[in-house]
């Protein structure tokens, strides 16, 4: 069995939201007020976007993962040098899916480089997307400048996959995440008031997104810590293929967006995701990004004593 980490530091670098006025606990440290107040630091930047720069350590050496690359290029790169992300020491690059908010910086990480770097993620990332609002308003092919080549051309090395694929010690990208939840079933028809369209051999259908993958870093003898992007395969079916494909049941921390805030989303399926949380015993819940304001404050009565309020410039440390 591989080695779980011993320590491991997960920086949200990207986020919707900044705070300044939430303090450090223990084991959590923030861009608070004295990093804001202080004319010699820059401060980060929220936007709608995620990403996490996930620090694995050992004794006497230590890996350096980031999942996945915000909106903007701007953004990512202010953040990162203004909370002391070193992104030229990064191994690795997963990128959960195909959608702006998760892959729009990417880029400009590769091109603040000198070293090429693998950037995983699963092939349908690459299909062309629409987007359809119940307004009216259409957002065509918004994935257009998001190709391989482009990746290859900036420093990154594509490695596509569908299944899971070993992408640091102990650590892995889940690759398709199988849809069996009954309440997180995708919808079958783009007649819906918003609809995000995938086009397949020319045809247009409703996009499920089959690229979302989570990915999952092994902490201990016993325990996971797992980091989904929108959790558009429903966060209760990754949480599960978590446990699934690392045969670890203690799971220490779920990190990202679990899509409970989209427009039309019924409110019950927060429920029932809650009901499947607290089965699965989810030691730390840091819901963010997609989740939703509603769905955010439901999840914080539900687990007072395990819900942290992520936002950018937030450090979270999860020891053995
Ligand atoms: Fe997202
Ligand atoms: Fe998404």
């Amino acid at each position: 069995m591989i080695p779980g980490v011993r320590r491991l530091v997960v920086t949200t670098v990207v986020e919707n939201y900044v705070d300044m006025l939430l303090a450090d606990e223990p084991n959590v440290t923030r861009a608070g007020l004295a990093h804001h107040f202080d004319p010699k630091r820059e401060n980060p930047i929220g936007e709608n976007g995620v990403s996490f720069h996930v620090r694995l350590e050992w004794d006497r050496y230590n890996y350096n993962l980031l999942f996945d690359a915000a909106m903007s290029s701007q953004v990512m790169l202010h953040n990162a040098a203004a909370l002391g992300i070193d992104l030229e020491a990064v191994d690795h690059i997963v990128i959960s899916h195909g959608h702006p908010d998760h892959y729009g910086g990417l880029l400009g990480v590769l091109a603040c480089r000198s070293a090429p770097v693998p950037v995983s993620l699963g092939e349908a990332a690459f299909m062309p997307r629409y987007l359809r609002l119940a307004s009216g308003q259409v957002a065509p092919f918004y994935n257009l400048g998001f190709t391989p080549e482009a990746i290859e051309a900036a420093g990154g090395r594509v490695v596509v996959h569908d299944g899971a694929l070993e992408v640091g010690p102990g650590s892995i990208s889940t690759g398709a995440i199988p849809r069996k939840v009954n309440f997180e079933m995708p919808s079958k028809s783009i007649a819906t008031p918003n609809a995000l369209i995938q086009v397949i051999d020319g045809q247009m259908g409703p996009d499920s997104v089959p690229d979302d993958q989570a990915m999952v870093v092994n902490v201990g003898d016993d325990g996971l810590a797992i980091f989904v992007g929108c959790s558009h395969a429903g966060i209760i079916n990754t949480v599960r293929q978590a446990v699934e494909l690392s045969g670890r049941s203690r799971i220490r921390g779920v990190f990202g967006g679990f899509h409970l805030g989209f427009p039309g989303t019924p409110e019950s399926k927060t429920q029932k995701t809650i009901e499947a949380l607290q089965d699965l015993d989810v030691e730390l819940l840091c819901p963010m990004h997609c989740t939703g304001m509603q769905a955010m404050m439901q999840l914080k009565a539900a687990f007072p004593d395990r819900f942290l309020l992520n936002c950018t410039g937030t450090a979270v440390v999860i020891e053995a």
